[in-house]
């Protein structure tokens, strides 16, 4: 089974499976004496976003704000500050209830520091969407809307490997493994799928982590901050490669792996494979440029065009589409969720994949 999840019994995953049922059995579905659903269209939709860590978040901002305008609903759109990011949340997702949100869509901060206000959320009628970042140990999810998290993990993995042998056709390899925030559940999702592709290559010995540093709390980069994985990546070149050759590093988003290229350009190292995610501007210029090599597209813009179209299917009194039903037990309950596709970038697909993004298609000419 995939550990996509946090950890949990299977006993769990049933007992969850069930109150799943419950909780569409009260729905519109059975017409019986169910709650009445749906809710007038241009009711105030909440949108409560984490602090700016990476680009998509900046996106994400703009787009919700000008597509539930568009679709008639009033938006209130909040960022977490740079510093008390999870008070921050709280308070302006408890702002929201006061204010009569009918829908809060929340990019969690910190993963499991919100049972309290999705709780008041749901007392007072409100749906809530965990949009990009799962919330856990909480029965009040309603739904979750993300890439498939996982297969980004997946892919950044076999990205690593295949970086590898284009530069040097035989291993053993030796890589560095980075992880996201511990606060993010999306952190260890992404760890996982990467180490599911790359765990067998380690057992075999064609890929050697030379800090012998596996585990995910010590790949950690906490608040997914560049000076983080940069001050480790320092701290890594003076303990392990003196005179050994560094020759992948695997970098959970396109922040940290231009924070790690720093690092290791720093040190006057040749720049080994590195992955990443987002398909930043700054990163999918160093891709072109043959520095960092791979990313991820995650379209934000398609993100938030499902999660509005979720919306306005709650306005109307429906039950959103969803995808999966099985992947993202949150420890209280399997929060059904809808996930997109992502798609590996390296130099070699770039044109390709961002052809119809005006932004990122010129950087690929
Ligand atoms: C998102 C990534 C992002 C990271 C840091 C994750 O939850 O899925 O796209 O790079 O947060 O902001």
């Amino acid at each position: 089974m995939r550990t996509k999840i946090i950890a949990v019994g299977v006993a769990l995953a049933m007992v969850a499976g069930g109150c799943g049922s419950e909780r569409e059995g009260a729905g519109s579905t059975d017409g019986s004496s169910a709650p009445a659903k749906g809710f007038a269209a241009d009711s105030l939709i909440g949108v409560a976003l984490p602090s700016k860590t990476s680009e998509n978040w900046v996106l994400a901002g703009g787009l919700f704000t000008a597509g539930l305008q568009e679709a008639g609903f009033q938006g209130d759109v909040q960022y977490a500050g740079a510093s008390t990011t999870v008070a921050d949340q709280q308070a302006q997702i408890t702002a929201m209830i006061t204010k009569g949100a009918k829908v809060i869509v929340i990019g969690a901060t910190d993963a499991a520091q919100l049972s309290t206000q999705v709780a008041q959320a749901k007392q007072s009628g409100a749906v809530i969407i965990a949009y990009d970042r799962l919330i856990t140990n909480t029965p009040d999810v309603d739904y979750y809307i993300a890439f498939d998290n996982f297969k980004v993990g997946q892919l950044q993995g076999q990205a690593l490997l295949d970086g590898m042998k284009a530069k040097k056709a035989t291993g053993p390899w030796t890589i560095e493994l980075f992880s996201g925030s511990p606060d993010d559940n999306n952190s260890g999702v992404f760890f996982n799928g990467a180490m599911e592709v790359l765990k067998p290559a380690i057992a075999s010995g064609d890929v050697v982590v030379g800090s012998g540093q596996t585990d995910v709390k010590q790949t950690a980069t906490q608040g997914w901050k560049a000076e983080n994985a940069q001050s480790r990546m320092d701290a890594l070149l003076t303990s392990t490669y003196g005179s050994k050759t560094l020759d992948g590093v695997l970098s959970p988003n396109d922040t940290l792996a231009r924070a790690i290229i720093t690092s290791v350009k720093g040190a006057g190292k040749p720049v080994p494979v590195v992955t990443g995610q987002d398909s930043e501007v700054e990163s999918v210029k160093s891709i072109m440029l043959g520095e960092q090599y791979s990313t991820i597209n995650k379209d934000t813009r398609k993100l938030v065009t499902e999660t509005i179209n979720m919306v306005k299917t709650l306005q109307t009194g429906a039950e959103p589409e969803v995808n999966d039903t099985k992947s993202y037990d949150n420890g209280k309950k399997v929060v059904p969720a809808y996930l997109l596709p992502p798609v590996i970038v390296t130099k070699a697909t770039a044109a390709e994949a961002y052809a119809d993004d005006p932004k990122l298609a010129p950087l690929t000419k």
